[in-house]
């Protein structure tokens, strides 16, 4: 094939990708299945793998991320980011509409209703009908440069099409549906993470990740409803939108016009309502004067304008028994209480329980036995209690104390002083927390033993095979088949499992390829207090092996960079213990990497000697294994291409940016292939 052939290939096919893409992401109406769409972006990668120079900058293959951003730039806000006056009572939304009335006399008014999305609030520049820009709002001057993450987002459109303006600002809200959010917190879970509270911090926190697959991989959405720019042409806000949803951008289909505060409380009583049936969060609805001219009449306090206003749902409540309060022992030990309830309906779901958050907020809502509670769920998914039904209370109530002992060893709890949590220190003998350590050390970021889940571990753990992380390497074949496990199923019915052959055989293989896993994730593994996955890392890199780590001084510990006096003592804590001891001489018998590995430790060649080189896109391996392999042959990685970079090993996808850069001052891209070619012997 030669360039102009490949040229209009890739050409034709980003069009179509991109079509395809808009009516399954925007429009919710696919017209090819998955697998057809990925031969077709698979043929795409291919050829902009062969002529990079063609790759489109609205290539849906920018889509998958693979650029990481290690800090985010801070850039001023072109038009400054406002927020809305807010309210929760329809008294103060008349008061609203009074003002608006006086304001404008006795022109004819009318408001668009929209919904207001639990999100966060986005910034998008098209110019040209390209993306250039994605800033979130920061403090409504300044925001971050967040465009790399943002282009993940399928229903984000990276170019317009129809009849678009030369330079336009968009806003709206990313958000992550119900669906992402689930499977998000549930593999955290599975990996030893904490969950996201609720999906708006889930989305606040993935625009904030540095790297855009991880993003890529969020299922983030994106509803916008604001225009701004120079030359715009729509008379009235509606207007606006409609044009905006004919230039391909997400635009939510119930927004509606409103003459009269009758028709907007219809809407706000229609919403408040039908919200438990949306895939998203929303926390209200706002209203704006629709006519610009009227708009601009109105004009603006310092941070809100005067012409919308958004009207908040008040969180549903509802009144149930308290049952009983039971308390539960975390990975750390920490004791956490929770209200068992009377079974009640609430914001479309049963709920069933509610945490007390801790011994101090238990204390302030003064329980007793007996009591009727309100429980509300705003916003967070798990419900909270947040008043006691006192006219209920019976006139001899008791009230409920905290436990003063670990409810499953008996051990008496302790409370450091500062620190809102009771806990449990016996973290040895205390059963789950010993459970929690071995699901850590399979998990994802540490050891990745994906074949042990959290059910097979619980299976594994109750029949006393594996106490520890060191008894998992004990375990054969023959031990494993036919464990069985009894337990109550959410229906509240027993059930009984067994492992199968199958099973066995494949927990016995990942623990031996866990046996290859470097020594900074054996590290992470051990679960030493505070010795998180980055700090692991940081130490594996300076000692080099657990026999130095071990030996190394407070003093030594803190000199490293990041590592103060409490990391540095929780460390000594943890070899101070014959306990853990014991574990980590089973773990080296067992054959894991207890040390920078001999050639993690050597430089494998100097073949790259005097290199700057930036890795870009994506690779056939994850990237952090290119960068070292850079550095073992004697190169250096940097991050920006300057004139003095060597050349660009590029991936997939790489930005076109950087092929911009790179071209302009001439420094040359190297493919994964060729950089293997470099560096063979
Ligand atoms: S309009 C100048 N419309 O709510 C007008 N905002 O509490 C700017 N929000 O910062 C905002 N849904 O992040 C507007 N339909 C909607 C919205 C909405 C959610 C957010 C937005 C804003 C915040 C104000």
């Amino acid at each position: 094939m030669n360039a102009t052939e490949a040229r209009q290939e890739i050409e034709q096919l980003v069009k179509e990708l991109n079509q395809h893409n808009y009516n399954y992401y925007v429009l919710d109406n696919p017209t090819i299945s998955d697998y057809e769409f990925d031969q077709l972006l698979r043929r795409l990668s291919d050829l902009e793998k062969e002529f990079p120079q063609f790759i489109q900058p609205d290539s849906p293959t920018q889509r998958v991320g693979g650029d990481v951003t290690p800090e985010f730039e801070t850039v001023e806000h072109r038009y400054p980011m406002l927020s809305l006056g807010n309210t929760y009572s329809i008294e103060e939304l008349k008061d609203f509409d009074n003002r608006v009335a006086n304001l404008l006399g006795n022109q004819h008014r009318e408001y668009v209703c929209e919904l207001k999305f639990d999100g966060i609030s986005i910034s998008l520049t098209y110019e040209n009908g390209l993306l250039t820009r994605a800033v979130t709002r920061g403090d409504g001057k300044k925001g971050d440069d967040v465009t790399t993450n943002v282009k993940t987002i399928r229903s984000i459109p990276l170019r317009l099409h129809g009849d678009y303006p030369s330079f336009v600002e968009v806003r709206g809200e990313i958000l992550m549906p119900h669906k992402s959010f689930q499977q998000l917190n549930e593999e955290r879970e599975r990996n030893g993470e904490n969950p996201f509270s609720n999906p708006r911090n889930a989305a606040s926190g993935s625009m904030k990740l540095q790297d855009s697959a991880e993003v890529a991989r969020r299922n983030l959405d994106c509803f916008l409803y604001y225009q701004k720019g120079e030359n715009l042409t729509a008379k009235n806000h509606y207007e606006s939108l409609m044009q905006m949803r004919s230039w391909g951008l997400k635009v939510s289909d119930y927004t509606t016009i409103c003459e009269s505060m009758a028709g907007i409380e219809d809407y706000i009583a229609l919403w408040d309502k039908e919200r438990n049936n949306l895939p998203f969060d929303i926390d209200g609805i706002v209203l704006k004067v629709n006519d610009y001219a009227q708009q601009e009449q109105l004009g603006y306090t310092a941070k809100t304008p005067r012409w919308a206003i958004a009207y908040k749902f008040k969180a549903e409540q509802a009144l149930t028994p308290l049952e009983e309060v039971t308390f539960q022992v975390g990975r750390t030990g920490n004791v956490t209480p929770v209200a068992n309830l009377q079974p009640v309906a609430l914001a479309g779901s049963i709920v069933r329980r509610a945490t007390l958050h801790n011994a101090d907020f238990m204390q302030s809502l003064d329980l007793h036995h007996g009591d009727w509670v309100y429980v509300e769920k705003g916003g967070e998914v798990i419900p909270k209690i947040v008043a006691v039904e006192l006219s209920k209370r019976k006139p001899n109530a008791k009230p409920i104390a905290f436990i003063t002992h670990c409810p499953e060893c008996g051990t008496p709890l302790k409370r450091n002083e500062g620190e809102a949590a009771y806990y449990c220190p016996n973290d040895k003998g205390c059963l789950p927390q010993q459970r929690a350590k071995i699901e850590l050390f399979v998990s994802r970021k540490a050891m990745n033993i994906e074949s042990l889940g959290v059910e097979k571990i619980a299976m594994l753990f109750d029949v006393g095979l594996v106490r520890n992380i060191a008894d998992l390497y004990d375990l054969t074949v023959d031990k494993l088949i036919g464990v069985e496990r009894t337990f109550i199923d959410k229906n509240n019915e027993w059930r009984t499992t067994s492992l199968q052959e199958k099973s066995a055989h494949n927990i016995m293989q990942s623990l031996e390829e866990s046996r290859q896993v470097p020594f900074d994730r054996v590290l992470y593994g051990l679960g030493i207090r505070n010795v998180g996955e980055t700090i692991a890392k940081k130490l594996a890199g300076h000692f080099r092996s657990i026999d130095r780590l071990r030996q190394a001084t407070i003093e030594e510990l803190v000199e490293k960079e990041d590592v103060g006096m409490v990391i540095a003592q929780s460390i000594q804590d943890y070899f101070s213990d014959p306990k853990n001891i014991d574990i980590v001489e089973r773990l080296r018998k067992a054959g894991l990497q207890l040390a920078i590995s001999e050639e993690e430790e050597q430089l494998l060649s100097n073949r790259l000697e005097g290199k700057s080189i930036v890795v870009s896109g994506v690779f056939s391996i994850p990237r952090d294994n290119i960068k070292q392999l850079i550095e073992k042959h004697g190169g250096k990685n940097v991050t920006s291409i300057s004139k003095k970079t060597s050349f660009v090993l590029a991936g997939d996808n790489m930005g076109p940016e950087k092929y911009k850069k790179a071209q302009s001052l001439g420094v040359p891209l190297v493919s994964e292939e060729e950089f293997f070619d470099m560096i063979r012997d």
